[in-house]
């Protein structure tokens, strides 16, 4: 009975073993082919083995697409992702869902618009490899910094020290602090006098200073980081901006200090105004702002230095010429601008651009290489498919101007899709989340649009997912108006999330 008994046991030891070794040999198999698949073997030949190979692949991207996108309630702040406020920034969740259910360890994801990085957040979360482009020098540093571990003892005592030393300098001289704006050009030195009072400028002259004389590279885009934090923040932060979010600042009427005393618009304080709380402002320290930023942001420094190392490149390139091998990616996801520069980032961005040495005029140049601009002048108009094409040319007989806005947002994001089908390996999948624009009152159907003008670039749709969102949660445009009825729809907003297979 006993003998029979361990008889039977190691038959099914013997048999789980056999069927664990299979699957592990055919796992090494199936991994081994979709390798040798990726790199070696001519298109035609990768094309019909993937059929077979990839059939799950196909279906978990549709599958993903058609399930739950909005990741409502979920929490959005852990790791580094709330280093630094960026308008339109997706949730962690949707990156992190195609990420790991798409690709494996060691595999390369791709941002080609990474904005403040929350694709290559999750990608270096889970392992993989993140790459990612963007025009904006806020953005790349804000992706870099999330993106690099540090030394979470390091990063407190010398944040200690900055905000020390920067209390020093305020108590010396302040013409040795005035003096470095006196180097700036006399539009960035305007820009900074009519944003920000006098107070305010020395405090973020001396931190800036000091940061600046860090000479470790990546504790200096640290520190940059923190102090970009303490003004570009929903309410404008430190700066005399009420409207930052929306990145249609408007300077504040009425402005206290810290101790409640009116600096300026005394005759506008009366009790029976009722647009006062609207036109108002009360400015707080710098330093101050600096020191609590920094401790807001240790936790995330804390999670991500235990990563120990990552492995993510960030180019200044612009996404229509990707400097990027072909065939060299294993997943983008991404989240392009939207049509007719709802936001315009770069309009927010240089409140804190001017402090780190960047003229204004030269911001200026960079805010017309934006996907979405509405300058047309020296824009390389492309063919369209009929879709949007029709769209182009309705928005066209309403408003001449706009429907060429609208023909070059769809001209470049047309240059885009093909740099990405470009750089794509052959089998695997595109994910851009995007949502519409209204244009003298024609929507731009920018998700169907995308969908139609990937296809004639030789994308396979998947689908089009559908995610609803809180407009105040992610930071959208104030202007950018949609038709909506009910109340609640009113503060939620539609996203499309277009999904390619190369
Ligand atoms: C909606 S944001 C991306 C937000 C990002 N998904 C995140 O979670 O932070 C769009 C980004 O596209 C970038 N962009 C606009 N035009 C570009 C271009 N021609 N090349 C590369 N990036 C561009 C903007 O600078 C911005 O950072």
């Amino acid at each position: 009975m006993i003998l029979h008994y361990f008889q039977l046991e190691s038959k099914l030891a013997n048999e789980c073993l056999l069927s664990i070794l299979f699957s592990s040999l055919y796992n090494l198999v199936m991994a081994s082919l979709e390798r040798l698949l990726d790199s070696q073997l001519p298109f035609s030949f990768v094309a019909k083995k993937r059929d077979w190979i990839d059939a799950s692949y196909t279906e978990r991207l549709k599958h993903l697409l058609q399930g739950d996108l909005d990741f409502q309630g979920t929490n959005g702040a852990y790791a580094s992702h709330n280093f630094h406020a960026f308008p339109a920034k997706f949730p962690p969740q949707l990156p992190s869902l195609f990420i790991k259910q798409l690709t494996q360890p060691g595999d390369v994801v791709l941002d080609p618009m990474v904005g403040s990085g929350t694709t290559l957040v999750e990608a270096v979360l889970a392992k993989r490899i993140g790459v990612g482009c963007d025009i904006d020098p806020l953005a790349l540093m804000i992706s870099k910094v999330k993106t690099t571990p540090l030394d979470p003892m390091l990063v407190g005592k010398t944040g200690y020290r900055i905000s020390h030393h920067a209390q020093q300098l305020l108590k010396g001289n302040p013409h040795d602090l005035w003096r470095i704006k006196a180097a700036w050009t006399p539009k960035t030195r305007d820009f900074v006098d009519y944003w920000f009072m006098p107070q305010t400028q020395l405090e973020l002259l001396a931190l800036s200073h000091v940061i600046d004389r860090l000479e470790d590279a990546s504790l200096h885009q640290f520190f940059q980081l923190i102090f970009s934090s303490i003004i570009i923040t929903k309410s404008g932060g430190v700066s005399l901006a009420r409207d930052l979010a929306h990145t249609r600042p408007h300077r504040a009427k009425v402005i206290y200090d810290a101790s409640g005393e009116v600096l300026e618009g005394m005759a506008l304080v009366t009790k029976n105004n009722p647009r006062l709380p609207h036109i108002s402002k009360t400015l707080s320290s710098p330093v101050k702002e600096f020191d609590k930023r920094l401790h807001k942001a240790l936790d995330g420094v804390r999670l991500l230095s235990r990563l120990k190392e990552t492995q993510t490149i960030l180019a200044r390139a612009n996404a229509q010429a990707l400097p990027l091998a072909s065939d060299s990616v294993d997943l983008i996801v991404t989240s392009p601008p939207y049509a007719s520069n709802a936001i315009d980032y770069m309009r927010a961005h240089k409140f804190s651009l001017v402090w780190f040495g960047y003229p204004i005029e030269a911001l200026g140049r960079v805010r017309r290489k934006y996907v979405g601009g509405e300058t047309t002048g020296d824009i390389r108009f492309e063919s369209l498919p009929d879709y949007p094409s029709k769209i182009v040319q309705e928005v066209h007989r309403l408003d001449e101007k706009k429907g060429r806005v609208l023909h070059r947002y769809y001209s470049e994001m047309k240059r885009v899709l093909k740099e990405m089908h470009r750089v794509l390996k052959p089998g695997k999948a595109a994910i851009i989340v995007v949502g519409s624009s209204v244009m003298r009152g024609r929507d731009t159907e920018t998700g169907r649009s995308l969908a139609d003008i990937g296809e004639s670039l030789g994308f396979t749709l998947s689908h089009i997912g559908v995610r609803y969102i809180d407009r105040d949660k992610r930071m959208m445009p104030a202007g950018n108006r949609i038709d909506l009825s009910s109340q609640i729809q009113r503060r939620m907003h539609r996203e499309f999330v277009v999904g390619f297979l190369k």
